[in-house]
């Protein structure tokens, strides 16, 4: 069966003051459930996989959070990386871990941080994947753009490989200009890069030997290690020797220019929880298009709305947030920090964070 690996690190900036370095993203209850997006993550893998095919890797800060929240994956499956050098370091990780194993299993990377509304038909579409994965391409699954984001990756389809529905994909794009975005967004021909990924441990392997040979080459003398008394020893050395990049940079582009990337085009509801924003268009509002993040709505305590309208309430310190005759904000209460603004200038929160970086 396919092997799933989520790399957990990464802190989410445009959330504060809920996500923080000490309590990132993915540790969080953004879900409309009191499930962390990290346990959603795992919840909707489960039809697909054992728990013991599951991989977290994360960073020696999370590691007891990651593995009280996920008590059904084996310990010895929460892979705890120094210090973070970004997602290439972490799924490599992982995928020589499994290789160990399985040298040819499939394997799947997916962001610990994102939602998904449709968990079935997400499911339909990794197994799409898988297919195009046998083939021995990197499959990325795709997204239909809305906007000109220049946070996502893009992917510019090509042929259907085979009967489809896997599609060739022509060019991996990582985080393209503003005007770059908007010509591919008008092209119709590029899809975003959910950041999810699907291959073959060994063709992956493959890839980063030929692209990121240090890279390659650090990882292979963990792995080795993995088993031994000298696992901590060699880790500690290796590890903050490796290239601090991201799994879109130093493999999928280079991959892509050379025709071994597809993509499955996916509508399941996907959403990247960037911001405030963005979390309140997935979750269900009630009546007056208010959304309450991190509690079961049945629930019903901890918020009172009254002649309000279009709001996203994050209620997280116990305290009871109540609102009366405001419309279109974004009220998040923490327990040493609240901020209230407009719905629309929720991608604005990160100059807040970069002002407390500089004054300390
Ligand atoms: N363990 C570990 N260590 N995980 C990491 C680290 C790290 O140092 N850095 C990032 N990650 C994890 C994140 O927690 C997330 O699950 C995944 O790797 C992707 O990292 P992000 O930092 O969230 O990437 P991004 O959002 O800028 O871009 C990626 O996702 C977009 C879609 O949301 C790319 O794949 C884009 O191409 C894609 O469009
Ligand atoms: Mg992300």
């Amino acid at each position: 069966g396919l092997y799933a690996v989520i790399p957990a690190g990464g802190s989410g900036t445009r959330l504060w003051p809920l996500s923080r370095a000490g309590h990132p993203k993915f540790l969080h209850p953004l879900t409309g459930t009191d499930a962390s997006l990290l346990q959603a993550t795992v919840d909707r893998l489960l039809p697909m996989t054992e728990t013991d095919h599951i991989f977290v890797v994360t960073g020696v800060a999370h590691a007891a959070a990651v593995a009280r929240q996920l008590t059904a994956v084996p310990e010895e499956n929460i892979l705890v990386e120094p210090s973070p050098r970004d997602s290439c370091a972490a799924i490599a990780l992982a995928a020589a871990v499994i290789a160990r194993r399985e040298p040819e299993a499939i394997m799947g990377a997916f962001a610990a941080d994102h939602l998904i509304a449709n968990g079935e038909h997400f499911i339909d579409v990794i197994r799409q994947a898988m297919n195009g994965a046998e083939q021995g391409l990197l499959m990325t699954l795709g997204i239909t753009p809305t906007r000109p984001e220049t946070g996502y990756g893009y992917v510019q389809c090509g042929n259907p490989v085979g009967d489809g529905p896997v599609l060739a994909v022509e060019e991996f794009k990582e985080k393209p200009s503003y005007e770059v975005a908007e010509s591919y967004v008008k092209s119709g021909n590029y899809l975003w890069n959910a950041g999810m990924f699907v291959w073959r441990v060994d063709v992956f392997l493959n890839e980063l030997a030929r692209q990121q040979p240090q890279l390659h080459a650090g990882i292979a003398r963990i792995a080795q290690a993995w088993d031994s008394p000298t696992r901590e020893d060699v880790l500690g050395e290796v590890w903050p020797t490796l290239p601090r990049i991201s799994v879109d940079y130093a493999v999928m582009e280079g991959a892509a220019a050379v025709g071994r990337v597809g993509t499955v085009p996916g509508d399941f509801g996907w959403n990247d929880v960037g911001d405030f924003h963005t979390l309140g268009e997935v979750l269900a509002a009630d009546q007056s298009g208010n959304v309450v993040v991190g509690q079961d709505p049945s629930a019903g305590v901890g918020v009172m709305l009254r002649e309000s309208e279009n709001l996203v309430v994050v209620p997280t310190s116990g305290r009871l947030v109540a609102a009366l005759g405001v419309r279109d904000l974004i009220i998040v209460d923490t327990p040493d920090a609240v901020l209230v603004c407009p719905r629309d200038r929720a991608q604005e929160v990160k100059s807040i964070v970069d002002e407390l970086k500089e004054t300390g």
